[in-house]
Parts: structure tokens; C-alpha cells; sequence
């Protein structure tokens, strides 16, 4: 875990990195977050993967909800940097909140105050190193997607992860490693915390905003990906039925990176293994998460080095 925090413009020792009891988030989940991960580079610096998409949502997520970060974006990019070197890790998971503080009681948020943490801890493959190897099994849980008109399904904000954290815990509990939603029509969503798409006769789909999916930055990584390795890739609604007469299934998200799925709901998907299609563009993702890909370099914000001690 993070040895320090930084907390609305200072690094705070752990153990002094505190919020109020009656801090509104924690009452009503008013509060947006980003995941985001920094790997070890190959000369020995850090990069953090899509730092400025991350931001923008961030800062999209805020607004959304009608908080005003009371940062900017070079703020936070610099408290980011600051807070990876202070604690002495190359390779992290960053977690920046904005969270409406301790004020007023009751719904109406806008007199509380806006704060902000950003906290960075090393954290292996979300879904095992196994999982991202071979693949995972999967199942579509009985809880739906949170629909358009309840929520704001392409912000980040933590209220909303109820939805995922019921899906997870259903998933969990039946045995299976990762639990996909359905949407409130009944097509393909995510996963609780990873976008979803399928290869079929060699071309990719994915489902789009229609079916209240999170924009993952991923998502678009991996679309990117597949696109200069001359897949074809389409966003569109995909059926229930299609997860299981996929050749290939694999998710992507921050936490869980690239993961293929090798079954679904108990049926193998293709020959029940990650497939080629997957691990082609597995292969190109992991490069350039980890800075070993040059035409994908400007994916990664580079921490920059320490000042030398005076
Ligand atoms: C619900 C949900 N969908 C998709 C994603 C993938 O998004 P990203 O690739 O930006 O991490 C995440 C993770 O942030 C998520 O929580």
C-alpha cells in the first residue's frame, strides 16, 4: 500500500490519511475515481499508461455529478508523479477519488466540499497471472447493468459500482472468476469492472454505448490494436447467444489488462483456451503497456526522474 497519500495538495503518511464520518460520499456515493496502472520501462523509468485519457475522465466523471475539481489537469498529472516517486515504485495501480466532503447532511451535495486523494499501491494481474495466461472462466450474472435513465453508466463513480459489486459477489460465490452484465434490454454489457468483446470468424465486436458500457481506455487500446493488425472491429450490440458461439472472448480494463475468457456459463468458449485472435493482440497490448513498443510509445506518460538530493 501506499506509504504516503497525497490529499488535497499534500502527501499524508498512511495511517494519517482520514476522512470525516459524515464525509457525503460515504453517505450517498457521491464521489468519481479512475484506475490507472504505471509500469517499469524497459530503461529502467515509468510510464503511466493513457494518463491524459484518464484525467479527461476523471475530470468528465467530476463534472457529471457537478463536482469542480478544484485542480487542474496538470495538477493532478504532477500530484500522480509525485505521489509514484515519494513512494518509491516503479510499476503501481494509481487510484485518484474526488469525493464530496464532510458538510451539509442530506441529498442536495453542492455545499459540500470537493476533495481529492490519489493513492498508489503495487497490484498484480486483477484476475490472476494464470487468468491473463489461459484464460478465465466467466459467468452472466442475474443482475443487470444500471440503465440510462437511473444513472450515468459512461461516468466513473462510485455509487454506481453497487451494480458491480452485487454482480461480483453473485459471480464470486457460484465459483466463477469474473460475472458479466446484461443490459436492461438483455444484451451484452461488461464484466463488473471490464469491457467485453467476442471474435467470430476472425472479426471482433464489441458492444457499444447503447448498451450502457463504461468507455474503457482499454477498450479503446485494444480496438486500436486489433484495427492496425487488420482485424475488422464493430461496435454493436451483441447477444446473449453470441458469447457462446464465440471462437474467442477476452476483457479489457485497467486492473484486469487483456484477459481472455475460456468459458462462459459453463460452456467452453472455441477450444476452451485464449485463441489466436487474443493472443495477437494480447501480445501488442502487453508491449505496449510495458514501454517495449515503439509505435505506441506516446501511450505512456513518462514519470520523470527524481532530482538529485542536494
Ligand atoms: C464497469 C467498468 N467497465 C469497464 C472498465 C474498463 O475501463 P478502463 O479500460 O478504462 O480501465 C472498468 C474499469 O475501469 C469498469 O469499472
Amino acid at each position: 500500500m501506499s506509504q504516503v497519500i497525497w490529499m488535497n495538495g499534500e502527501l499524508v503518511p498512511y495511517e494519517d490519511a482520514k476522512v470525516h464520518v459524515l464525509t457525503h460520499a460515504l453517505h450517498y456515493g457521491t464521489s468519481v475515481f479512475e484506475g490507472v496502472r504505471a509500469y517499469e520501462t524497459p530503461d529502467g523509468g515509468t510510464g503511466v499508461f493513457r494518463h491524459a485519457d484518464h484525467i479527461d475522465r476523471l475530470f468528465r466523471s467530476a463534472a457529471l455529478y457537478h463536482m469542480d475539481v478544484p485542480f487542474s489537469k496538470d495538477e493532478i498529472r504532477a500530484a500522480t508523479f509525485e505521489t509514484i516517486t515519494r513512494n518509491g515504485l516503479k510499476s503501481c495501480y494509481i487510484r485518484p477519488l474526488v469525493y464530496r466532503g464532510a458538510g451539509p447532511m442530506g441529498l442536495y451535495p453542492l455545499d459540500c466540499p470537493v476533495d481529492v486523494f490519489i493513492a498508489v499501491w503495487e497490484w498484480g494481474s486483477y484476475l490472476g497471472d494464470e487468468g491473463k495466461k489461459n484464460g478465465i472462466r466467466a459467468a452472466v450474472v442475474s443482475w443487470r447493468k444500471i440503465g440510462q435513465d437511473a444513472l450515468i453508466p459512461i461516468a466513473k463513480a462510485n455509487g454506481q459500482y453497487l451494480n458491480s459489486v452485487l454482480a461480483k459477489i453473485e459471480s464470486e460465490k457460484a465459483g466463477y472468476e469474473e460475472g458479466i452484465l446484461l443490459d436492461q434490454r438483455g444484451f451484452v454489457c461488461e464484466g463488473t469492472g471490464e469491457n467485453l468483446f467476442i471474435v467470430k470468424d476472425g472479426k471482433i465486436a464489441t458492444p457499444g454505448f447503447n448498451s450502457s458500457i463504461l468507455g474503457g481506455i482499454n477498450r479503446l487500446s485494444a480496438i486500436t490494436i486489433a484495427q492496425d493488425l487488420g482485424y475488422e472491429v464493430v461496435e454493436r450490440d451483441v447477444a446473449r447467444g453470441e458469447l457462446y458461439i464465440a471462437d474467442e472472448i477476452f476483457m479489457t480494463g485497467t486492473a484486469a489488462e487483456l484477459t481472455p475468457i475460456r468459458e462462459v456459463d459453463d460452456l467452453p468458449v472455441g477450444q476452451g483456451e485464449a485463441g489466436p485472435v487474443t493472443r495477437e493482440i494480447q501480445a501488442a497490448f502487453e508491449d505496449a503497456l510495458h514501454g517495449r513498443s515503439e509505435r505506441y510509445a506516446d501511450w505512456l506518460d513518462r514519470v520523470p526522474a527524481p532530482a538529485p538530493a542536494s
